[in-house]
């Protein structure tokens, strides 16, 4: 059998299509190569170039024989650039997730493995955020994504409702994603700090802290930093869980529950690489929670999924990946 994986060229998704492969399990990988790359596929994997938000070329892919399942990753992930952007956003990740979920339809696939993000819940009220904090999010990206939990949520009940054979999915909320799990992917967000800190530190600028007047305990932002090896693996037990019919939640946070924050991750990236990082502080970046942090006991608990890789292994690993584009020329933001 065989899943497919839209996404599945970028950073998390060819993570996710590696964590599959390691398990035996095919997949197919649909992108429209916008921030993807051909190189981060492993090989002997078929890339359909295109769009989710094609039905032509969504009712072809997955009218294929043997496929069961599909991880959702495609889709415009910059929260700052989508509040001035918003239609972009329900474009790509609401019509796209729409187009998408008929195609399942259409074809039978019914188990969808769906890439939700902490932005569904904004800035949280509490220091520890779980499945059943209220969702507030504060920019078209985040409501794209908590779209995309409710869409799924309705063909389920719809399909109950119709007597029609179970619609099986969960959504897997990704805080914040880093590390590389091969030298040869690395994370080129240009919004994103680790991938900011690293081009600085290697091209000799110096990176700003987005404001150090945060109510934490060093006054910079506070996040749940996840090793983008963990998250990948998470995909393969949510997908096993619904190929399986066992119970699955309906959305499950992926992090560690372990706060950190941003002169921490400074002081992390200058320990790796031996030398002391300087930085400026700035301004703060419009529409930064303080602190966002939440814990993977229901994936723990329901999936039997755990987070394995420590801060150390994700600055390493993310260092080493960037170095070796760097190496070859061909390490861009973008
Ligand atoms: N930061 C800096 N300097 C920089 C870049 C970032 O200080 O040059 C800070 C940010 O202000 C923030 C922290 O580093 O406090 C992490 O920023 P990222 O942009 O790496 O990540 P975010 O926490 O803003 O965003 C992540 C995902 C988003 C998602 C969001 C939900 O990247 O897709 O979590 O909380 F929407």
């Amino acid at each position: 059998m065989t899943w497919v994986v839209t996404g599945g060229a970028g950073y998390i998704g060819s993570h996710v299509v590696r964590a599959f492969a390691d398990e035996g399990i095919d997949t197919i990988v649909l992108d429209d190569m916008n921030s993807g790359r051909a190189s981060f596929v492993p090989s002997g994997v078929e890339i359909v170039n295109g769009s989710i938000t094609d039905p032509v070329l969504m009712a072809g892919v997955l009218g294929r024989e043997g496929i069961e399942g599909v991880v959702h990753v495609a889709a415009l992930k910059y929260a700052g650039v989508s509040v001035r952007e918003p239609l972009d956003s329900f474009r790509v990740n609401v019509e796209g997730t729409r187009v998408l979920l008929q195609a399942c339809l259409d074809s039978g696939v019914r188990n969808v493995v769906f890439s939700s993000s902490a932005a569904v819940f904004g800035t949280p009220d509490t220091d520890l955020v779980t499945e059943e904090t209220p969702k507030n999010p504060e920019s078209p990206y985040g409501e794209s994504k908590l779209i995309g939990e409710w869409m799924l949520r309705d063909v389920a009940r719809a399909a109950e409702l119709n007597g029609e054979p179970p619609f099986r999915h969960t959504s897997l909320r990704y805080f914040n994603v880093v590390g590389s799990g091969v030298p040869t992917v690395y994370d080129a967000s240009p919004h994103n700090l680790f991938p900011i800190l690293l081009a600085a530190v290697t091209e000799g600028r110096t990176p700003t802290v987005f404001g150090e007047d945060y109510n934490t305990p060093d006054g910079s932002c506070v996040r749940d930093y996840i090793h983008v090896s963990d998250v990948a693996s998470a995909h393969v037990a949510a997908a096993r869980a619904l190929a399986a019919g066992s119970p699955v939640s309906p959305a499950y946070n992926l992090g560690r529950g372990e706060g950190v924050s941003v002169k921490e991750i400074i002081g992390a990236v200058a320990d790796v690489i031996g030398r002391p990082v300087p930085y400026d502080v700035g301004a703060r970046r419009p529409g930064d929670p303080d602190r966002i942090v939440t814990s993977g006991a229901k994936a723990e608990a329901e999936l039997g999924w755990q987070a394995t890789r420590d801060l150390r292994e994700m600055v390493a690993s993310a260092w080493e990946a960037w170095n070796l584009a760097a190496a070859e020329g061909t390490a861009r933001l973008g």
